[in-house]
């Protein structure tokens, strides 16, 4: 059994976050959403595993590396320009072999890992098994129709969904799918679509099973979905102060302040993260944020939010809540006069102010 991830793409519902950095390595709970997919596959016995990037950035090898941190052998597979998840699959070839494999969108999160998946696959005589969540917007992703408790039908992104499951983006497979994905054409979207992959295999009479995940599951392609996916991952953390908390702040519920961070005259409630380097003076951090390496808060409060590293949020006079900064933002107090908001924002940001 190997691993395939994928990791490229434009990451375009995630501007601007993603002008300068690959979706799959924005932080959740201060870690690359990238790591989560690594660390499951190695968790499962997986030791091959191979990440499909794009091949005009080095982003992702120089940050991941050779995998030997978690025990695992990465080989890079890089893809010219983004044409869809069957795509991805088919650039494959050449590592997967014959091999069976878990297919693992790296922008997607799970609880509780993937070796349930892939036990239950190798006793099944599936040629293909695909993990299915219930969601409230099934029109976003694939959809399967279900008949007598068989995938009868898998169509991707339909305007008129025929059951309320997504299939999520963690896929078994044997051989067969390069068969697959080799045989289909683009969409109307000029894609080679996965779903498309999987209705060729029903249509063929190949073994089509698949599973309902109970848990959460997360496809972290919009902002918001960014937020639940570090509350979720937060809210499982378990606390562990490295840095130094002054007697004059509290600090409640499960929170990690990592080494070298200072919380000074603050409140901290949990669940939270504090990176290391950080400074938090005269402040509050609320519930579910993630504050990266080496920010500053000063007077000022932070609730529901990610915040990326070298941030200056500065005597503020208003919470911010719901709200991702990227590297090196400041937001801080205007003086002088008149008294207005001033903005320095980079393309496609979005500021809401009261
Ligand atoms: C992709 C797949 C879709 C699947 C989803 C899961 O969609 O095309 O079938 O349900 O991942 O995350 P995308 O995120 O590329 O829109």
């Amino acid at each position: 059994m190997k691993a395939l991830i994928a990791s490229g793409g434009r990451g375009t519902r995630l501007r601007p976050i993603t002008h300068t950095r690959n979706k799959h390595l924005i932080p959740i709970a201060n870690k690359p959403i990238l790591h989560y997919a690594v660390e499951a596959a190695a968790a499962a016995g997986i030791t091959e595993i191979g990440i499909v990037i794009n091949a005009d950035s080095d982003e992702v090898p120089v940050a991941m590396g050779d995998g030997s941190r978690w025990g695992v052998t990465i080989t890079y597979i890089p893809q010219l320009t983004p044409g869809g998840l069957s795509q991805v699959v088919a650039l494959a070839e050449d590592f997967i072999k014959k091999d069976k494999f878990i297919f693992y969108l790296g922008d997607n999160m799970v609880v509780g890992g993937v070796k349930r998946f892939i036990d239950e696959f190798e006793k099944s005589d599936s040629n293909c098994y695909l993990t299915l969540a219930k969601v409230k917007d099934p029109e976003r992703f694939g959809v399967p129709e279900i008949r007598d408790g068989r995938i009868v039908a898998v169509e991707e992104k339909p305007s008129k969904p025929r059951s309320s499951f997504a299939v999520a983006g963690i896929y078994l497979y044997d051989h067969h799918i390069f068969e697959a994905v080799k045989a289909i054409t683009p969409s109307a979207r000029g894609e080679l679509e996965i779903s498309d992959a999987h209705q060729y295999l029903i249509d063929k009479g190949y073994t089509v099973g698949y599973t309902e995940i109970t848990g959460w599951w997360k496809d972290t392609g919009k902002p918001n979905d960014l937020l639940e996916a570090n509350r979720l991952v937060l809210d499982n953390i378990t606390s562990s102060i490295q840095g130094d908390v002054d007697a004059r702040s509290a600090v409640a519920g499960k929170v990690i302040i990592e080494k070298g961070a200072r919380v000074i005259n603050s409140v901290v409630r949990g669940p939270a993260i504090i990176g290391e380097g950080c400074v938090i003076e005269d402040s509050y951090i609320g519930p579910f944020s993630s504050i990266g390496n080496n920010t500053t808060v000063r007077k000022s409060e932070i609730e529901y939010s990610i915040i990326l590293r070298d941030c200056k949020i500065l005597d503020i006079g208003i919470r911010l809540e719901g709200s991702i900064l990227g590297n090196d933002v400041e937001i801080v107090e205007a003086t002088g006069k008149p008294k207005v908001h001033r903005f320095l924002i980079g393309d496609q940001s979005r500021v809401e102010v009261v």
